[in-house]
């Protein structure tokens, strides 16, 4: 079983990293290993809305603007569960995860049942570091791209300063969770 934790923030020692680190140790206790992907350190521009709007993601379900994208949608289809970790910027998810999620949900979205996250468990969790604002809406927008490309809400999880300390124990044991539900499945 391949589980992805993908985490999108500039910092390697902040919050967002320490919910993605969470995450790993819930898998880990699940008995698997998590592969890591921290987009930050990839080159994953934005969809470039080719020729009228769609470009060869609408019949071919894969994208034509060539960067770190196509291996990370690949690792992204080979994954049976995912955890995706943000930094609430401007109440959205971070732009590093805008530009992933949006590419790979033309991918995939398109694919309706065929879609390659079809049914697969997705933790979504929204980090605001800063006020704490803007963790529903950010949650809400992840929320609905997990309906576009079909896979299944596992959990969905706020997080701010004040509740980090509770909030990284639920992460750990929703990713614990998942995997373990995933395994007996
Ligand atoms: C452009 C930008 C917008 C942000 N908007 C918000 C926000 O709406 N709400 C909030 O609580 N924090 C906000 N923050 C803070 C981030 O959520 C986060 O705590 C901060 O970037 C530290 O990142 P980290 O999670 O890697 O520690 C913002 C940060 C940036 C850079």
């Amino acid at each position: 079983m391949n589980v992805i934790v993908i985490s999108s923030s500039p910092n390697t020692d902040g919050l967002t990293a320490a919910c993605a680190a969470a995450a790993v140790e819930g898998v880990l206790q699940a008995g698997r290993r998590a592969e890591e992907i921290r987009l930050n350190d990839l080159q994953v521009g934005m969809c470039q809305a080719c020729d009228n709007g769609w470009g060869t993601c609408l019949q071919e379900h894969e994208c034509q603007v060539e960067d770190d994208f196509q291996a990370l949608h690949a690792r992204a289809l080979a994954a049976d569960a995912y955890v995706l970790v943000t930094p609430v910027y401007w109440g959205e998810m971070s732009e590093s995860a805008k530009a992933f999620m949006d590419r790979l949900r033309r991918c995939e979205a398109t694919r309706g049942g065929e879609s390659g996250l079809f049914g697969k468990p997705v933790i979504a969790v929204a980090a605001a570091g800063d006020s704490g604002n803007g963790m529903i809406t950010c949650l809400l927008s992840m929320e609905r791209w997990i309906e576009h490309v079909r896979a299944r809400k596992f959990d969905l999880i706020p997080v701010n300063r004040w509740s980090r300390e509770y909030k990284l124990v639920a992460i750990r044991e929703a990713a614990r969770a998942m995997v373990q539900e995933a395994i007996e499945r």
